[in-house]
């Protein structure tokens, strides 16, 4: 049987680019889209406990939620294929043709799709009722790999940006940056700090989402204050999953001048809102920043069209 969930090295990469370069600034990725081919990214870390836990009470599989291109439902069915363990999705609107819907069906994930209405009602308390009673002993995950133990889990990344500093030749660091969809990623990292770095969590969403409450309510049950080094950002850009001409050239400058690839929604909005903040005038010159890579480029795929013409490579009439 394929040995269950370990700790995977992450590299730790200089990048630079002219934007950066004018600001005086240096900026590691923490290539966390480089661990693993299909369990990418925060996913690999986040899904650890609810692998684990499935595995230690021997459960038949595991079932989640998410949108037509979620990264978390991506990576869950790979990982349940992966570890011989069933995945049932739960996925918002009505059936949808996308490159992610097919890979879900690829890894033999079994879908549901709940409408709108029907995915709104996921935060009541007895939504899960049903779906324990068709699937039972299965193990829930709330939406987007939210929880305690995940977070926990993604402590371990500070460890690996530690480990490779050396590497570059940096003795420290002034910021640690990442993308915050619930904001266990981020919650993970203010622990694994524990105030050693500021952290800043960059919205994906905007700032009225519940972020902030999600992040207090992880760092409280993990016993810390919510008076840690972390602050957000709403790089959101007017709307989760909204794009513009802005991002779109953004992403692909910064792919043709580093070899980086980004996905849109989380980590080109979080190097967006870095330049910004270098625009402003926030960050000192000379400091030395880590931002986290956190994958996702699989859901890039629906994307890479209107890419190319918001940045004006290709003609569009929404431009
Ligand atoms: C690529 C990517 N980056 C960042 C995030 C945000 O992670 P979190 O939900 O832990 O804030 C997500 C998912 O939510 C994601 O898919």
């Amino acid at each position: 049987m394929t040995a269950l969930w370990q700790a995977l090295p992450a590299p730790l990469q200089r990048v630079s680019c002219a934007w950066l370069e004018a600001a005086g600034i240096e900026l590691a990725l923490l290539r966390l889209d480089l661990v693993d081919p299909l369990l990418s990214g925060n996913k690999w870390y986040k899904l650890a406990p609810h692998l684990t836990e499935a595995r230690r009470l021997g459960a038949p599989g595991l079932i989640s939620l998410g949108g037509a291109h979620s990264n978390h439902l991506h990576a869950l069915a790979a990982a349940g294929a992966r570890f011989g363990l069933a995945s049932v999705g739960l996925l918002r609107g009505e059936p949808q043709d996308t490159p992610t819907v097919r890979d879900l069906a690829a890894f033999g994930m079994r879908l549901h799709w709940l409408g709108y209405a029907g995915y709104r009602q996921r935060h009541r308390a007895d939504f899960w009722d049903a779906w324990r009673q068709r699937y039972p002993g299965f193990v829930t995950v709330e939406e987007g790999g939210a929880s305690l133990a995940a977070a926990q889990s993604c402590a371990v990344l500070v460890e690996l940006i530690g480990q490779g500093l050396g590497a570059l030749g940096w003795d420290d660091y002034q910021q640690l940056w990442v993308a915050a969809g619930t904001g266990t990623t981020l919650a993970g990292l203010v622990l694994g700090e524990a105030g050693r770095h500021p952290v800043v969590g960059c919205l994906a969403l905007p700032a009225d989402h519940g972020v902030a409450e999600t992040l207090q309510r992880l760092l409280a049950q993990a016993g810390q204050g919510a008076d840690g080094r972390w602050r957000l950002r709403d790089a959101s850009r007017g709307g989760f999953a909204r794009l513009d001409g802005e991002l779109a050239r953004l992403i692909l400058d910064f792919e043709r001048e580093t070899g980086v690839a980004l996905e849109p929604l989380y980590t080109g909005k979080l190097l967006l809102a870095l330049r910004e903040a270098l625009a402003r005038g926030e960050i000192a010159a000379g400091s030395r920043i880590v931002a986290v890579h956190s994958g996702g480029l699989q859901g890039r795929r629906a994307l890479e069209a209107r890419l190319q013409a918001l940045a004006g490579l290709t003609p569009s009439s929404d431009r």
